[in-house]
């Protein structure tokens, strides 16, 4: 993508990031205003770094790896998709994943200077423009950081930007993979995010992309757990060996601790019993076993975790929520707690999706 194109689209992205917004940088000195202090790139580029095209996830499929590694050839693509995401919305033509595959076309430009700022440093340093902008290049480097800067992918040092549930959502479906449809996951992360849970933990991960959405909104120095049983019904869980993938998309003072097994053997609630080691929980989400008597084990070992106050976040509350497995009967213990609880549902395209209990 030149900078040409990626200019026209700044101007759809702008809007959103009105406080990092400055005047159209098109010559020298104007360019060169709003560049006081230290920038770095941002920390959505920083962490969420990934390969995929020489390390793919073990559970993906080749053509689906092939896709990620050819949209993420700097993989700073999770921060991009974020900020496709909010162009498009600015644009309702506009198609996200072909924003993104466009932003993501290699341009020594951008991608040069998104290194060069992996450290809070001055722009003058890193656009080594302290002599006056005036060759083509620099003039170029002062275009291309007034575009980053105002997408949102430089920021000021000081000034790290928090995440957008739209956007942490997107990522999760597209490197991830989530169980879960859009409106109503981004209505329960605001709602974690609110809590600002310094403890989490989820029983049924699978593929990651909910642990993913959980990471971003709990406390950057929060601990989770995920309790998942590797090749269990609904999702298949997930191997030992992809618990360092998890860990690359924590904040980096959040930690993991993963525990593989049956949520309902006494060795699981042992487990969790030990990396709690007495401290409560403050948020609990239960999407692992959907049986009745497994939703309800699972309500019963892990709810008694929770603070007062803390909140316990059920997922597929909704009869007849997967297409007729018989099976599946969260509802039943939804209705049984929503004679106890205090609780309330978020509500997916059709019906609700999440039950939300008070504790
Ligand atoms: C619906 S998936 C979870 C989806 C995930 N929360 C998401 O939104 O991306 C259900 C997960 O629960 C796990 N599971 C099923 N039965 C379980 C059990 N008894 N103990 C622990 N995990 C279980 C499965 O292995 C599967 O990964």
């Amino acid at each position: 993508m030149s900078i040409c194109t990626l200019a026209a689209w700044h101007n759809a992205a702008a809007t959103p990031y009105g406080r990092h917004r400055v005047a159209p940088a098109t010559r020298g000195q104007e360019q060169r205003a709003g560049m006081d202090g230290l920038w770095r790139t941002s920390r959505w580029l920083r962490y969420y770094d990934w390969d995929w095209s020489t390390a793919p996830w073990p559970e993906v499929e080749r053509p689906q790896a092939d896709h990620r590694a050819g949209l993420l050839p700097r993989r700073f693509a999770y921060h991009v998709l974020r900020v496709v995401r909010r162009a498009a919305d600015g644009d309702p033509s506009a198609h996200a994943d072909d924003l993104a595959l466009q932003f993501a076309d290699h341009n020594e430009t951008l991608t040069a200077i998104l290194e060069g700022f992996r450290e809070p440093r001055p722009a003058s340093h890193v656009l080594k423009i302290d002599g006056l902008a005036t060759t083509s290049s620099s003039t170029q480097a002062l275009r291309a950081f007034a575009q980053l800067r105002d997408l949102g992918l430089v920021v000021p040092a000081e000034q790290d930007e928090p995440a957008d549930e739209g956007a942490i959502y997107l990522a999760a479906s597209i490197l991830y993979g989530i169980h879960q449809t859009e409106a109503d996951s981004i209505e329960a992360m605001q709602i974690v995010r609110e809590c600002e849970p310094r403890t989490f933990m989820e029983i049924g991960t699978a593929h990651g992309g909910s642990l993913f959405c959980w990471a971003q909104v709990a406390h950057p120095e929060a601990c989770l757990i995920s309790l998942d049983l590797p090749g269990g019904r609904w999702g298949g869980g997930y191997a030992p060996e992809q618990v360092p993938h998890f860990q690359q998309f924590l904040h980096p003072g959040q930690q993991l601790a993963s525990v593989l097994g049956n949520s309902r053997s006494p060795a699981a609630v042992e487990h969790v019993r030990e990396l709690l080691a007495g401290r409560k929980l403050d948020v609990l989400f239960i999407d692992g076993d959907h049986t009745y008597e497994g939703a309800k084990d699972d309500f019963e070992n892990y709810s008694p975790h929770v603070r007062p106050g803390g909140l316990v976040l059920l997922h597929d509350i909704f009869e007849g929520v997967t297409g007729g497995d018989p099976t599946v009967e969260v509802h039943r213990l939804w209705r049984e707690l929503t004679d106890t609880h205090e609780c309330h549902t978020i509500d997916g395209p059709d019906h609700p999706t999440f039950g939300v209990v008070r504790m």
